[in-house]
């Protein structure tokens, strides 16, 4: 019965994967999205890291609630499409928590089209930050999602004493 449950359990997880890919592998093959791998994000992973991550477990938490799991991932992923480092002494990109989530939307909508749900996932990711919250349930599985990811990465970074990020493409 258990060995039953833990099979099937495997089963979802792979099949939800695949899935998964099915859904985003347009997005990865864009050179935009890509080049988030060379961005330091939280200061142990990549930026596209960092995106793979949230992009991955919101898909997996909407597609257990039934809600819109392909929209979540694409959003999710597409979320902090910014390329720049606003730790960089140089970077002119002022007051950054309220203004990189326009920026990742204008670059999301130059490499494909977007529904609302996912338009608005991008806009207000930073709900809480910032003042206006999601409009769709999917939205607030992302926000939340993203800030988890971030408080793990800032956690890992801290114990890992910042050396070389974790990337998703290498
Ligand atoms: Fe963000
Ligand atoms: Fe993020």
């Amino acid at each position: 019965m258990a060995f039953s449950i833990v099979k099937r359990y495997r089963e979802y997880r792979i099949n939800a994967i695949n899935e998964f890919y099915l859904h985003i592998n347009d997005l990865l093959e864009q050179e935009s999205v890509q080049q988030l791998d060379d961005f330091i994000q939280h200061f142990c992973h990549s930026r596209l890291k960092h995106s793979m991550d949230v992009a991955y477990y919101s898909f997996f938490i909407a597609k257990v609630f039934g809600w819109d799991a392909r929209s979540t991932a694409r959003a999710g992923l597409l979320h902090d499409l910014f390329l720049y480092d606003r730790y960089n002494e140089d970077c002119d990109h002022k007051n950054h928590t309220k203004n990189h989530p326009i920026i990742a939307l204008e670059n999301a909508r130059k490499i494909t089209e977007l529904n609302d749900i996912e338009a608005n996932i991008i806009r207000r990711h930073m709900w809480l930050a910032t003042l206006v919250p999601p409009r769709y349930k999917e939205g607030y599985i992302v926000t939340f999602v993203d800030k988890y990811c971030a408080a793990k990465e800032l956690f890992q970074g801290m114990l890992s004493g910042h050396k070389e990020p974790v990337k998703a493409i290498g």
